[in-house]
């Protein structure tokens, strides 16, 4: 990557002089075969994937979007409301183009279910499937989902090689809070799977009579006394069995990492124009620089509208003021009063918006390189194809 890692400098005015983010040559370029929308929580990675994907399959290509939770009623406009884990072809697409799109839903555990019975034997596989501590880690692990997420990608990548049935791969990340976690959690489920404590556990199980130290032998006795029997012989057994797999998992993440490390991949990072969003975008940005990860741009949702007119807030305030002041009565007064409150409500939104610019510059002068595309806050939330196009045609347009 060509872009330097600046120190975000104090705040500078002045123009936005962030390059734009040319999203309809991103989703022409034959080149990029997968795009990864990561950015904080509930700042519009699983709208803003799927809206990329159904551009870029009216456009001609032919597009597979893994979308990670959903709104049910988006869910529902796009035919993935079963939890199958398989893509399925997209309803109501304009069928014009040469494109075609398919989505799907992640379902962590049955993705978590086959990557065991694709690396153990059938009886083995069988048995750590109903261990009570693989289903506990499976359905609920904080960072199970990142990693599933990534496991999911590269099985798509693999099929879509092997059947030339897709040839890009949108990608929506996991609810985070933090961006970051999509790049930690898998190297953080591996090393709680290779940590000490389970280390420990595990060395009862298979270690050499000799390891049973007297120490050790304490600790298991505790732990008997506070689990019960049967939990620690389960939590052992589990520990054997994934242990033989678990070599097979590392390397597998491993060469999800170095798929997104690819010259064919592009990172988008969605932010919302406040300052926790920009800041993990910002934290985002440099970590993907360090990864050597590509990135394409920055994309700001929900972005407010400036009001009409070229009326500043300070003088929307002091006209408010000013006409609070008049002491009218009856009618005259009433319609004061509203048109006051009309001119505060400017001033606010006035306001917001100049905030909104200066996070955005701040950010720009932070990451000189890194292109920007803005979409503005919609008056309703985005659950059908028309809402995707909408905000498709939104995030390519440029100023
Ligand atoms: N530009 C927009 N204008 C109006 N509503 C929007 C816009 N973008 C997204 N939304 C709405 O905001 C909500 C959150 O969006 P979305 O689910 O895409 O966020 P997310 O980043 O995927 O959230 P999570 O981190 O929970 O997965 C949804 O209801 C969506 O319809
Ligand atoms: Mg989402």
């Amino acid at each position: 990557m060509s872009a330097q890692r600046g120190r975000v400098g104090p705040l500078v005015a002045g123009t936005d002089a962030a390059p734009e983010l040319d999203v309809d040559a991103l989703l022409a370029d034959r080149d990029v075969g997968i795009i990864v929308c990561c950015g904080s929580g509930g700042v519009g990675k699983t709208t803003t994937s799927a809206a990329l994907a159904l551009r870029a399959a009216e456009q001609g290509r032919k597009v597979v979007v893994l979308t990670i939770d959903p709104a049910r009623r988006l869910a529902q406009s796009m035919g993935i409301e079963e939890l199958d884990n398989v893509p399925r072809p997209v309803p109501g697409l304009d069928e014009d183009g040469a494109g075609s799109l398919d989505a799907m839903m992640l379902d962590m555990k049955r993705t978590f279910d086959d990557v065991v019975e694709s690396q153990a034997t059938p009886e083995k596989a069988a048995q750590i499937l109903q261990n009570p501590f693989y289903i506990a880690l499976s359905s609920s692990f904080a960072g199970t989902q990142e990693y599933m997420a990534m496991e999911k990608l590269g099985q798509l990548h693999a099929d879509a090689r092997r059947t030339g049935r897709w040839d890009l791969i949108v990608v929506d990340t996991p609810p985070s809070r933090s961006a970051l976690d999509f790049l930690d959690a898998p190297e953080r489920l591996s090393s709680f799977l290779d940590g000490r404590f389970i280390r420990l556990l595990l060395a009862p199980a298979r270690g050499p009579a000799r390891l049973m130290s007297a120490g050790l032998g304490a600790v298991t006795n505790a732990l008997t006394k506070v689990l019960g029997a049967q939990v620690l012989r389960d939590m052992q057994t589990f520990v054997a069995a994934f242990d033989t797999l678990f070599g097979g998992f590392r390397q597998r993440a491993q060469r999800t990492f170095e798929l997104l490390q690819a010259e064919g991949t592009a990172f988008l990072v969605v932010a919302a124009p406040e300052p926790d969003a920009l800041r993990e975008a910002a934290y985002f940005v440099e970590r993907l620089n360090e990864e050597r990860m590509p990135l394409a741009g920055l994309v700001v949702n929900r972005a407010s509208h400036a009001p009409a007119g070229g009326l500043s807030a300070e003088r929307a305030l002091a006209a408010a003021e000013r006409l609070e002041e008049t002491d009218g009565t009856g009618a005259a007064s009433a319609t004061a009063g509203l048109t006051a409150g009309l001119l505060r409500l400017h001033a606010h939104r006035t306001r917001i918006v100049a905030r909104e610019s200066r996070l955005q510059e701040r950010f720009s002068t932070a990451h000189p390189d890194v292109p920007k595309a803005v979409v503005p806050a919609l008056s309703t939330d985005v659950h059908d194809l028309d809402g995707l196009r909408l905000v498709g045609d939104l995030l390519s347009q440029r100023s």
